[in-house]
């Protein structure tokens, strides 16, 4: 087993999930990022992460699958040997936006099956991996940290299935939080507001209209890095009397305005 603290990031291949990985790599933890891209594809990204000098894997996986799941998991203990932070970033958009009275089966089926239930059962496995150090080790305080999105109850009627998923994150969130507790292992939700992405990037010019107009008190784009340092807080153990706790890193889109 290695010394260093062990973090899994999925969709850590570019994104929010890219900086996430980043950031814990500069706090010292060996990570492992888990992405569909091959590794050749996205070099530039996996470099920023090794970086930062600490051990590091990828590993190309799809969370929607069974196979790949314990395929994450059994490379992350063959490797490193121990598991401290589960980061359950990766996520998809509907590949077309439709309004909610056309939604399709096909549809609801792709976007919950990464979001929602991929989410749940990589959760899962990896919850299980931690409940068993726990009992082997002492000084282990796992955490899991859920990237859901202000669409866990915001409505967007142009891609209904993404805010169910979310919204269903949240609920994930709460479950494992209540459940995982006996063991010492916290769970939160961070819920990014817009953020500058690839995600975002077909949506930019109407998203930037909004800000300007004041959709967000806070009146710029959310940045990756401001994500990262959120879930860099939570990993540093000054919030452990916390669990189930949802932080907004959204620029306030949350305040009820008058
Ligand atoms: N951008 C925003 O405004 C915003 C706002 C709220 C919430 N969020 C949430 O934040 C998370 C990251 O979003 P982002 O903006 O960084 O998105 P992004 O730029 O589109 O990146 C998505 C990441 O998820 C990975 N991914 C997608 N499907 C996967 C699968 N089946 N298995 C494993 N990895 C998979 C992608 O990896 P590959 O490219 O290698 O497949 C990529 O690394 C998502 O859950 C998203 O819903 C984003």
């Amino acid at each position: 087993m290695i010394d260093n603290k062990v973090a899994i990031i999925t969709g850590a291949s570019r994104g929010i999930g890219n900086a996430v990985a980043v950031q814990l790599a500069r706090d010292g933890f060996a990570v492992a990022a888990v992405g569909t891209s091959d590794e050749g594809r996205i070099v530039e990204n996996l470099n920023a992460i090794r970086s930062m000098g600490q051990p590091f894997i990828y590993i190309k996986a799809n969370i929607a699958s069974q196979s790949d799941r314990k395929a994450i998991e059994e490379k992350v203990m063959d490797v490193f040997g121990r598991v401290d932070v589960l980061v359950n970033n990766a996520g998809v958009a509907p590949k077309v936006r439709m309004d909610i009275l056309e939604t399709t089966e096909e549809s609801m089926d792709h976007v919950l099956g990464i979001n929602l239930k991929g989410t749940f059962f990589l959760t899962q496995a990896i919850a299980r991996a931690m409940v068993k150090e726990i009992q082997m080790y002492q000084g282990f305080s796992p955490k899991i940290i859920n990237i859901s999105s202000v669409s866990a109850y915001t409505s967007s009627t142009q891609r209904a299935e993404y805010c169910i998923s979310k919204a269903g994150i949240s609920m994930i969130t709460t479950l494992f939080a209540d459940r995982l507790s006996e063991y010492g292992i916290n769970v939160y939700e961070i819920r990014p507001g817009i953020i500058y992405t690839d995600m975002t990037a077909g949506v930019r010019e109407r998203y930037e209209n909004l800000i300007n107009n004041g959709l967000t008190p806070i009146k710029r784009w959310g940045q990756p890095e401001d994500i990262a340092n959120a879930v860099s807080v939570l990993c540093s153990g000054k919030l452990d009397f916390s669990t189930g706790e949802v932080i907004n890193v959204d620029g306030g889109f949350h305040i009820r305005r008058l």
